[in-house]
């Protein structure tokens, strides 16, 4: 097997706790190869779910986070100038579609259009993917999927993903996980006790209430992990807390006050 991707390998089984019927479905529709589409809120669990689902099907994973200022060339690859003279190098998407990987493109809808559309034809029955500038048409490997991830509410109309893109993904919805799972989940990350896991969890509850009422978006399951480890390590809870869960999602000091109500109340 080419070292180009066997680092990609997921080599020990990440901490996944199943929130609903997901893993099953993942691996129905991984058994077609069908693209996903992974919806949900920041720091819910998505990235560690593909991560799980990778090691559990024994395929290696590239991630891509993407960003606006990403081209086609980021994805696909580019000729290099070196000593010998020009040398073209794949980029993650052709690795992944050449040697059979999963392909994880984070927060897709930062990609511009014109970057997202390179995965059409991979991401129909076609499953290729040319390489115009090299003169190449790679046939994706039978193992090849894509996966992306998607952020509801965040985009604005202009920076959405066009039906013709979404329509070629089959979509799990994730959230936060239902309060005792999300309690089992921040004991497990962090090794803080039950009563102060559920505490936190129920902070966020409160929280995840003012969403549209002067907050963004609620404290993320990944929030409540940070808090968690800051008392682990025996920082004082209500400054474990306002450094994790207050400060960081809102500047507004009215809304704050509400925050630490909500610490003060359960600590
Ligand atoms: N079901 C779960 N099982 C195990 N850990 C979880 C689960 N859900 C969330 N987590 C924990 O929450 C953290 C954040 O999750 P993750 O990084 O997967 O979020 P995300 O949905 O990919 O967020 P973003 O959209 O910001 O990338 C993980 O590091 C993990 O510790
Ligand atoms: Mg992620």
């Amino acid at each position: 097997m080419s070292d180009a991707i066997k680092q990609f390998f997921i080599k020990n089984e990440p901490y996944y706790r199943q929130v609903a019927d997901e893993v099953t479905l993942y691996e129905a529709a991984y058994s077609v190869r069908m693209p996903m589409m992974l919806k949900g809120p920041t720091g819910c669990g998505k990235t560690r779910f593909v991560e799980y689902m990778a090691w559990k099907l024994k395929k290696p994973l590239i991630t891509v986070a993407c960003n606006e200022d990403m081209t086609a060339s980021d994805l696909v690859g580019r000729f290099l100038l070196d000593a010998e003279g020009t040398r073209w190098q794949d980029g993650p998407l052709t690795t992944a579609a050449r040697f059979g990987a999963i392909c994880y493109l984070d927060e897709v809808v930062e990609a511009r259009q014109d970057t997202t559309v390179v995965i059409h034809p991979l991401t129909d029955n076609r499953r290729i993917l040319p390489l115009e500038k090299k003169g190449e048409l790679v046939h994706a490997h039978a193992d090849f999927q894509l996966v992306i991830s998607y952020n509801p509410g965040y985009q604005s109309l202009m920076k959405d993903l066009k039906q013709s893109t979404k329509q070629r993904f089959g979509a799990l919805d994730f959230n936060y996980p239902q309060a005792d799972i999300e309690t089992e989940i921040v004991m497990h990350e962090t090794g803080i006790k039950a009563d102060v896991a559920g505490k936190l969890v129920a902070i966020a509850e409160r929280a995840r209430n003012l969403k549209g009422h002067g907050l963004d978006e609620g404290i993320s399951t990944r929030m409540l992990i940070y808090a968690g480890s800051l008392i682990a390590k025996g920082v004082d809870v209500h400054a474990a807390c306002h450094m994790a869960l207050v400060r960081p999602i809102t500047d507004d000091p009215d809304m704050r006050d509400a925050l630490d109500a909500a610490v003060t109340t359960f600590f």
